[in-house]
């Protein structure tokens, strides 16, 4: 009969040679395996005399636990040194810069908004938002507009077909309704601003059927024009990186302001080019005026105790009038060799305290 102090030697060294995980397996089918050493001497109890069988069998299975047990501490041993090898093997400096080709690019659109959102933040402005799909109400009637207001039609609506006319929804044709919508839900004083997408049936060079506006509104006790235009005027400024950008206003018509005004922006084109902050021509950028009495008491506010200011911009328009991108309608067209020309490097995220990007 073999001797099994012998064999365990045997065994044992085998699995502390092993020096990697395939080695241990040999070693482990070796000694454990189908035709193993102490697999053929179990298969060999049969054997063996009753009385003896016994004893022999307590030794061959205490064996066993011990061949198990020193391929699992090797086993451990092998891995932590696989793993330590990895770990040296796969290291990363993530004080790097990324590699930019890699990442993707974001939307012009997205990163004005942003642009947008950060100069307001910084002034006090939270920002709100409202459904796409909009009711009469929301978007007309408490703005100001009746039902058979010319400005109904000013806005080349797109309207859902709907069996009962006063109830038919619409997609928005401007992110105002917002306005509504918060001075319904919230207590003043307000002060929003409304990124978000509005749509018109509308489709040229310089319209599509959806574009993006952001609204800005602010209700209180005592707002009135100067407040007004020293917010558009920072914003301006702040947004196209031009301190001493000139700006003017001339009076409007919005049904939901008065006074109302546009804004415009100092520039020229001579040249052919647009350049802003230069030259002595203007250039619209928005739309504004004071909240009108009437919008207030729609949505039950004492128009003798609260004014506001409201306005309303373009923003593909700011975006391509800041980084000079010629045709609008290349926003939607899912090119993505124009969106790594336009677009911006993720991480480059806007912010005053760091500079936008200018
Ligand atoms: N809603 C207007 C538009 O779409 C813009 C605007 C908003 C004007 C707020 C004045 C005040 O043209």
């Amino acid at each position: 009969m073999e001797d099994l102090s012998t064999l365990e030697k045997d065994l044992m060294d085998t699995i502390s040679a092993a020096d990697d995980l395939a080695a241990l397996d040999d070693a482990r089918v070796a000694a454990l395996g189908r035709k193993g050493r102490l697999t053929a001497l179990m298969r060999g109890l049969g054997d063996l005399d009753p009385d003896q069988r016994k004893d022999r069998a307590v030794a061959l299975n205490a064996l066993k636990d011990r061949i198990n047990q020193a391929i699992e501490t090797r086993k451990a041993a092998l891995d932590a040194v696989a793993i330590e090898a990895r770990l040296a093997n796969e290291k990363i400096d993530v004080t790097l810069p990324i590699a930019d080709e890699n990442v993707g690019r974001i939307h012009p659109v997205s990163h004005v908004t942003d642009e947008v959102i950060a100069i307001f933040a910084d002034m006090g402005f939270e920002v709100a938002e409202g459904p796409d799909i909009e009711d009469d109400f929301h978007n007309f009637t408490a703005l100001n507009i009746p039902a058979e207001h010319p400005a109904r039609q000013m806005h080349d609506t797109f309207y859902f077909s709907s069996a009962d006319e006063s109830e038919r929804k619409l997609l928005r044709t401007h992110t105002s309704p917002v306005q509504i919508r918060h001075m319904q839900t919230t207590k003043p004083p307000h002060r929003i601003i409304v990124p978000g997408r509005t749509y018109r049936c509308d489709s040229d060079q310089t319209h599509t059927p959806m574009f993006h506006q952001v609204e800005g509104l602010v209700v209180d006790t005592e707002t009135h024009m100067g407040h007004l235009k020293g917010c558009l005027l920072e914003f301006a400024r702040a947004f196209f990186g031009i301190d001493d950008l000139a700006m003017r206003f001339r009076p409007s018509y919005f049904p939901f302001t008065e006074p109302s005004a546009e804004m415009d922006i100092g520039c020229t084109r001579a040249g052919g080019e647009l350049i802003v902050g230069e030259g002595d021509d203007w250039l619209e950028i928005l739309g504004c005026g004071m909240v009108h009495p009437r919008v207030l008491e729609a949505v039950g506010l004492d128009a003798t105790i609260y004014q506001g200011f409201a306005f309303g911009m373009g923003i593909d328009r700011l975006a391509m009038l800041k980084y000079g991108i010629p045709d609008l309608r290349a926003f939607f067209d899912s090119d993505l060799r124009w969106l790594r020309h336009f677009g911006f490097v993720p991480l480059d995220v806007p912010t005053l305290a760091e500079g936008l990007t200018l």
